[in-house]
């Protein structure tokens, strides 16, 4: 990856065609920016007002630092939102969701029939005694289904956790237990490679001894009779037994919608809970103004629904759209490299969203793979998750975007909830730099003491006031969210990512400040992987750091200090590997572990990461005053 300082001097400049600006809904981004400063709120209420309320707001926003309320005394449902509100004005037979397998396999699923879905889903739920506020797990792969169980729980005001399906029993566990799961949703497996990957044993494990899951609801997907042998309900016959309709939930805008777990930089995962409102609100509207959705438009967010992306770009901002997406089980170069291409052109996809290492991925097969398809249908591509490398954007725009479309790079996090910083279609784009903070969203970058910094220096990217769609708490731990809103002097939102601004003030994401690791776009804590590796019996202690890496950005390399009587070996390494993929998932798996005798540390006994990445990077390891040995 390029560095630092060629980064910083990236002047290119991509103008929008006059087709994209002349179709986009917004064509004056510097003036509505400026006017949205001066009047958030109002800019807010009149997106709201784009959407159904059973009951309308009595006050925009209450900021009571550091906690906000969004559309307060407002009653709605978001399910209304995304069905019932496109149903009701003829779209019931339009295309929700084209699902799609690794085998081939295309399932096509209207609003209509979503709506359904979701309705009998939900009133199962019901009749196994789930209600308002308990909290649901759901532990699925990418699939309508997966998505359906979602809806039904925002339908009724159950609080559903997500947890993606490629984590492993010891992820799961935390998860499950943290959120106190009343019920889980899991399918026999999820597809990856052409082989079917058990979720039901890995569940089982998960769950073991946890007296408040009372219910697990199975999705048997080859009809093997599971359900009945295991004691688990079926999903399937939940369905087909309950009502086909479900008048939705009139929740206050500030009713819980979901918890989702992201890693921090201590401890275990940090439930990240949104709320209703606001986080409908603005996912519906980043949606449409940045991915510039209209009627007819086929979108495709190549995530999974286990992430936060899934869960704004593929179900409630898109739904709330009204448009037809694609919904993609399995891996992207799986039967070959030109899958999604072959996807694109089939489906007549018109914007398409994907990460940065997807495309590295695909650079390193060649351009004759997506050179074989039309993808003249194409035209806004997205990114996301971790920076995207110059290089990479020009193969992207070049090969995916045959140099006509507009690339948005969407910087945003699971506590953000939508979209922050980026360049909406009109607005020309800097390869390598997310852009422009979106509509109403005040950002600064600053030094640990709050302090603004110049252009061109690298500090820390702040938020300075309250968005809609931010996170309200991290579950059952207040402490955790209000260290966002105070860890850094002057009342603003760290996000722990280290950027920079250019003298037109377009944003360069650098990557993380903290001890969190960005492999392939996905959020690792170093803690969570040190605690599975010390886990094992021949771990004494560990220490995790991210190491860049071509491919995926940053991987996993482990220092281990070894337990008495055990010996560095071929076999111990893999055995490690072994079992962290067990605990956390493929995911987490520390592409590198080596062993050494002794970690940096300091005085109160702190593993001083910085100096081992330091070393790794063969940078100058800066102050270690506070280091004992
Ligand atoms: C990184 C994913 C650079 C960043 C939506 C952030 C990015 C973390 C970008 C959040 C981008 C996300 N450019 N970096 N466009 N988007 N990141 O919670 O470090 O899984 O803090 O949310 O990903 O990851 P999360």
């Amino acid at each position: 990856m390029e560095n630092i300082e060629v980064l910083l001097k990236i002047k290119e400049k991509y103008y929008p065609s006059e087709d994209i600006i002349k179709k986009a809904w917004i064509k004056d981004y510097e003036n509505l920016y400026k006017e949205s400063l001066q009047d958030r709120e109002g800019f807010w209420a009149k997106v709201a007002e784009e959407l159904h309320w059973f009951k309308k707001w009595d006050k925009v926003l209450e900021w009571n630092f550091p906690y906000a309320r969004w559309f307060v005394g407002g009653k709605t449902n978001i399910t209304y939102n995304c069905l019932d509100r496109h149903v009701q004005n003829g779209k019931r037979n339009k295309l929700a969701y084209i699902y799609l397998d690794e085998e081939g396999r295309e399932v096509k699923v209207t609003y209509g029939e979503l709506l359904e879905l979701v309705c009998r889903i939900a009133n199962g739920m019901k009749s196994l005694g789930l209600k308002k506020g308990d909290r649901v797990s759901i532990y699925m792969p990418n699939s309508v289904e997966a998505i359906a169980v979602m809806l039904a729980c925002a339908r009724i005001g159950v609080i559903h956790s997500v947890v993606f399906a490629g984590f492993s029993e010891g992820a799961l566990r935390t998860r499950v237990k943290d959120a106190r799961a009343k019920a889980v949703f899991t399918a026999s497996y999820t597809q990856r490679r052409g082989k079917k990957i058990d979720l039901i044993s890995v569940l089982e494990k998960a769950i073991e001894n946890l007296d408040f899951v009372e219910k697990v609801i199975l999705w048997d997907r080859d009809k093997e009779g599971i359900s009945s042998s295991k004691g688990f309900v079926d999903f399937e016959e939940l369905v087909k037994e309950a009502d086909s309709f479900c008048k939705a939930e009139e929740v206050n805008s500030e009713d819980p919608l979901f918890i989702l777990y992201t890693s921090g930089t201590t401890g275990k995962p940090k439930g990240v809970l949104h709320t209703t409102g606001g986080y409908m609100v603005q996912t519906y509207y980043t949606s449409k103004v940045i991915f510039d959705l209209h009627e007819d438009d086929v979108f495709w967010c190549s995530a999974d629904i286990g992430w936060i992306t899934g869960h704004s770009y593929i179900v409630y901002g898109i739904l709330a759209n009204g448009v037809t997406s694609l919904v993609v089980e399995g891996a992207p170069d799986y039967p070959d490299p030109g899958r999604w291409w072959s996807y694109i052109e089939k489906f007549r996809v018109n914007v398409f969203y994907t990460a940065p290492t997807a495309i590295r991925m695909f650079m390193k097969y060649g351009e004759k793979w997506p050179s074989k398809y039309d993808l003249s249908s194409l035209r806004i591509l997205g990114s996301v998750g971790e920076p995207i490398n110059p290089e990479a954007w020009h193969w992207y725009h070049k090969n995916i975007g045959r140099g006509r479309c507009v690339i948005v790079d969407t910087w945003w996090q699971t506590e953000t909830g939508a979209h922050m910083v980026t360049t909406i279609p009109s607005y020309p784009a800097k390869p390598g730099k997310a852009g422009k903070p979106f509509f109403t969203v005040e950002v600064d970058i600053v030094d640990k003491e709050g302090k603004s910094l110049p252009p061109n220096t690298v500090g820390l990217l702040v938020i300075k006031s309250p968005w809609p769609s931010m996170l309200r708490t991290c579950w059952g731990e207040p402490e955790r969210y209000e260290k966002y809103w105070n860890s850094i002097p002057g009342k603003v939102y760290n996000t722990d990512d280290l950027a920079s601004y250019d003298e037109e003030g377009y944003i360069m994401i650098l990557g993380r400040a903290d001890d969190v690791i960005n492999v392939a776009g996905h959020r690792i804590g170093t803690m969570e992987v040190e605690s599975a590796l010390v886990d094992h019996p021949a771990v004494a202690e560990a220490a995790v750091i991210g190491k860049p890496h071509e491919l995926k950005g940053e991987i996993i390399k482990a220092f281990v200090i070894l337990k008495e009587g055990y010996q560095p070996s071929e076999d111990l390494i893999r055995q490690l590997k072994d079992h962290v993929r067990k605990e956390l998932g493929p995911i987490a798996v520390p592409e590198e572990i080596v062993f050494v005798e002794k970690l940096p540390k300091t005085r109160s006994g702190k593993i001083m990461r910085r100096i081992l990445k330091a070393k790794e990077l063969g940078l100058s390891i800066g102050d270690i005053s506070t280091l004992e040995d």
